[in-house]
Formats: C-alpha cells, sequence, structure tokens
C-alpha cells in the first residue's frame, strides 16, 4: 500500500455504468482493495475485502464481505469486521476450526476465525504498530467479534502483515501462518496448535524481485499435473517492482517441510523477466487461495488495480474489482521448468451475466507468425481500441491499452504489457471482457495479462489479422 491519492476530476462518461463488471466482484458503492478471508464453508464461498465502508478511496479500512455459490454472482453483505479508533482492520485469511483447537466455539458450534492484521492508530496502545490479531464468528459468517486476547502475535513492527493461515500435516498437526516483514523482502512461517499461540519457524527472502514492499504472501501444496508430485507454490505480492510497474505478483515453487520452505529455483542477480509471475498484466495483485475449496482444488482472487492509480481510476462511488476466481495448476513445462497455469471460473456460456463476453481463439505462434486481435464498441468512427498481439518470432503476447478509453486520470496508467509464451506451434486464447476488467489467458493459462481498461462505449467486437482457428 502506498499513501493515498486524492481522486483526480475524471472525463465527461466515465463513470458509465457499463464500467461496471458482473463477473468480477465490485462493493456497491464504495472501495474496495485485497481480497481476504476466502473460505469455503458449508456451500458457500465467502469473499471478505479490504474495504472502505464509507469513501470510494482508500481509508478507514475494514473487512467487507460478500458470497456467493458459483464464485460469479456475488452478493454484498455488511461490514464483517469495522475499523476502530484505534485499528484498520488489514489483510488476513480465515479459517474454518473444525476441531475447535482454538476454543472458541461453545457446544455444538463451529467457529470460523479471521488472522488479520491490527494496524494501530496514533490513539491505540500500540500507535503505529501491525500485529496479527483473531476475529471470529460462530454463526457461519454472519457476526465477527474481535478476540478478548488481541493482538495474537505483535514483534513490535510497523512492517509486519497479512497473514495467511492453513492447516498443516492431517489429525497430528498444526496451523501454519505466512506473514510478511514487508521492507525487509521477506515471508516469515509461523506455527501454533489453536491459532493464539505462535511460534516462530523459519523465514523465506530476500529473493528475487524485491523492488517495493512484500505483501500478501500464500503458501500451498498443487499436485503436478499427470504425476503423483507435490510441490508447493510461495506467492508474494511486492509493490512495487512487479514485472508490469508499480504492484506485482511473483511466486516460487519449491518444498514446504512444516517448518520452512526451499525454492527449487533461484536466480542470482536475475531481472525481473527472470522470475516467476501469477500475472503479467498491470492489475493483478494480492493475490490469495481459498481455505477449505472441495476436491482439493486451489482457487485464488486477487485486487484487479495496482497502487499506483488505483485511487484515481474512474468510476464514482464504487472503486476498483477483483479478478476472476481461477483454479490453478501446475505443469513441467517443455524446458524443464514448473508453471503455475491459471482458468478462469466461469459458467457456461448460456449463463454468463448479460455483459461478460469471453472469446475463445487458437493463434498459431511459429516463427515469422503475427496476429493481431482488436476489441472494440464496433463504432468505425472510434479509435477506442485494445490491442492483444501474439509474436511468433518473439514468442510473446503484448496486451495494450494506450488506445483503450480513458487514460488521463494517471500518468502511470497507459501502457502495453507483454507476457512470454511457452507454446511453440499454437497458442491458445481466452480473453475475458467484464466491464472495466480484461483478462487474458494464453497457453492453457500458463501466460496471463490482467489489466483494467475505461473504453466510452462497451468492448463488444472482437476482430482478428492473421492466420487462426476458433476453438
Ligand atoms: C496490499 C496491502 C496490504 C495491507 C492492505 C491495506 O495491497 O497494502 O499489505 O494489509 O493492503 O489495505
Amino acid at each position: 500500500m502506498t499513501a493515498t491519492q486524492p481522486s483526480s476530476v475524471t472525463a465527461p462518461g466515465a463513470h458509465a455504468p457499463h464500467l461496471r463488471p458482473q463477473a468480477h466482484f465490485t462493493a456497491r458503492d464504495t472501495w474496495l482493495n485485497d481480497p481476504n478471508g476466502l473460505v469455503f464453508h458449508d456451500g458457500v464461498w465467502h469473499l471478505f475485502f479490504q474495504n472502505n465502508p464509507s469513501g470510494s478511496t482508500w481509508g478507514n479500512i475494514s473487512w467487507g464481505h460478500a458470497v456467493s455459490r458459483d464464485l460469479v454472482s456475488w452478493t454484498e453483505l455488511p461490514v464483517a469486521i469495522a475499523a476502530t479508533s484505534e485499528e484498520m482492520v488489514f489483510s488476513g485469511s480465515a479459517v474454518v476450526d473444525a476441531h475447535n483447537t482454538s476454543g472458541l466455539a461453545g457446544a455444538g458450534e463451529t467457529a470460523l476465525v479471521a488472522v488479520y492484521t491490527s494496524s494501530y492508530t496514533a490513539h491505540s496502545e500500540r500507535p503505529g504498530i501491525q500485529a496479527q490479531s483473531l476475529a471470529y464468528s460462530v454463526d457461519d459468517g454472519a457476526t465477527w467479534h474481535r478476540y478478548a486476547g488481541n493482538p495474537v502475535l505483535d514483534i513490535g513492527s510497523g512492517e509486519f502483515r497479512d497473514p495467511k493461515v492453513f492447516w498443516h500435516g492431517g489429525d497430528d498437526g498444526r496451523w501454519i501462518m505466512v506473514a510478511v516483514e514487508a521492507t525487509e523482502h521477506r515471508v516469515a512461517i509461523y506455527s501454533s496448535p489453536n491459532l493464539v499461540d505462535w511460534s516462530l519457524e523459519s523465514r523465506f527472502g530476500p529473493a528475487h524481485a524485491t523492488g517495493g514492499v512484500w505483501e500478501c504472501p500464500d503458501l500451498f501444496p498443487l499436485r503436478v499435473r499427470g504425476t503423483d508430485e507435490e510441490k508447493w507454490v510461495l506467492v508474494v505480492s511486492l509493490n512495487p517492482g512487479g514485472i508490469a510497474g508499480g504492484s506485482g505478483t511473483q511466486y516460487f515453487v519449491g518444498d514446504f517441510d512444516g517448518t520452512a520452505f526451499t525454492p527449487d529455483r533461484v536466480v542470482e542477480d536475475g531481472g525481473i523477466e527472470d522470475y516467476d509471475w501469477l500475472d503479467h498484466g498491470p492489475d493483478y495483485y494480492a493475490g490469495v487461495s481459498f481455505s477449505g475449496a472441495p476436491g482439493g482444488r486451489r482457487v485464488t482472487i486477487a485486487w484487479a488495480s495496482n497502487w499506483a492509480y488505483a485511487n484515481s481510476t474512474p468510476t464514482e462511488p464504487w472503486r476498483s474489482a477483483m479478478s476472476l476466481a481461477r483454479s490453478l495448476d501446475l505443469v513441467r513445462c517443455a524446458d524443464g521448468r514448473l508453471r503455475v497455469a491459471q482458468s478462469p471460473v466461469l459458467p457456461s456460456p448460456d449463463d454468463l451475466p448479460d455483459g461478460v463476453l469471453v472469446h475463445r481463439l487458437v493463434v498459431p505462434t511459429r516463427p515469422g507468425e503475427r496476429s493481431e486481435i482488436a476489441l472494440t464498441a464496433g463504432d468505425p468512427a472510434s479509435a477506442e481500441r485494445v490491442q492483444i498481439v501474439l509474436d511468433g518470432s518473439s514468442r510473446t503476447l503484448t496486451c495494450d491499452r494506450t488506445a483503450g478509453g480513458d487514460t488521463g486520470f494517471h500518468a502511470d496508467f497507459p501502457g502495453s504489457f507483454q507476457a512470454p509464451l511457452q507454446g511453440a506451434q499454437l497458442t491458445d486464447l481466452t480473453i475475458v471482457v467484464d466491464g472495466c476488467v480484461v483478462e487474458v489467458y494464453a497457453d492453457g493459462g500458463l501466460a496471463t495479462v490482467t489489466m483494467l481498461v475505461f473504453p466510452s462505449a462497451p468492448l463488444t467486437e472482437v476482430s482478428l489479422e492473421g492466420a487462426h482457428a476458433d476453438r
């Protein structure tokens, strides 16, 4: 998070309803940033989120709350954990404490426990400190209570945040927390028998991209596709210093033994293009996974914005959207490297919400072949377009929003963003256009680019120059 910026004066018409996405969650009429407390419980996906309940820029940070049964259509509920004069409620996670290890559930109850960062204000007894705290619900997430013994983990730091908690090790297991020591570019790993008492196990970092503070870590296992091999993925957001400028989300593949994370691959003195990124676009940040997703699935949601300009994007009174939910998979690529592949969670084409367009194409990407795809509003008199280029010679996917509509609200907004391609012959593409969010998935989701666009009319048309086959 960076200092807030005043919201800018925006172009006439910029607040048009067509900019509000339908399959990407937005708060009704307020600000949001990171997804928090992602947890599946009793058939319901809970999405909590960093929210200013009384404004459309960052501030007064509380946990908003929304629920869904299909990860596409969301219902916003009342604020779950509200800021007080003493603490803002920064990012964190939630778990179902099925065995009541915390003792917070009464007889016959199950506690949902949120582990969040208390960002203590000047009016508190710990001014400037960030420490980890608990809140719990014994009515399936409807109402939340702060734990009386908060904070549960305070190391006296002003840069210690974003706890992600999971159960590790079966019946004899324990809780594991990853949290960042943000300015030291480290992920600290703690363990606990009960979510209340925490012991430091190890630290990871600095490693790979360190051009900004580390934020919002996640650590989870994934099976390598087509094998029984299990690996662990450590996700670390950083701001600035991301691959597309400003905020970005990198990941490491390796092993976790219950105590420490060891990456398979550490590039010494590399450039940021040598590292692994969950998304190569500018608007994919603070992505974390659901706790308790059924069927062993690993499903993530990220914030579809960038701290460089998030407070100035031209929508009011709501501001910012989440990404689509994505299912994750781990793939051994032709070069021997394990990479995360992502696919968007979408309903069947007939059940897509109005205004959401999904284009699926296969494009040849042999050396010398180049295809250009344009997303437009179909008005020949308008020069507005989002351009997507696949280049077989440089083996890249480039997404360009410089002519995509309103770009003038912040100097850092216009740009074009590049991702490497793995496929040698053909590249499959899924392009999701939904209000102000465009998500592009290439190569079976090995490369993704997520970006905001603010066109003056909905981008209903897609045209392609160059050879291709429809899927
Ligand atoms: C990431 C972040 C977190 C912090 C939260 C505050 O975008 O800066 O590190 O907990 O946002 O809203």
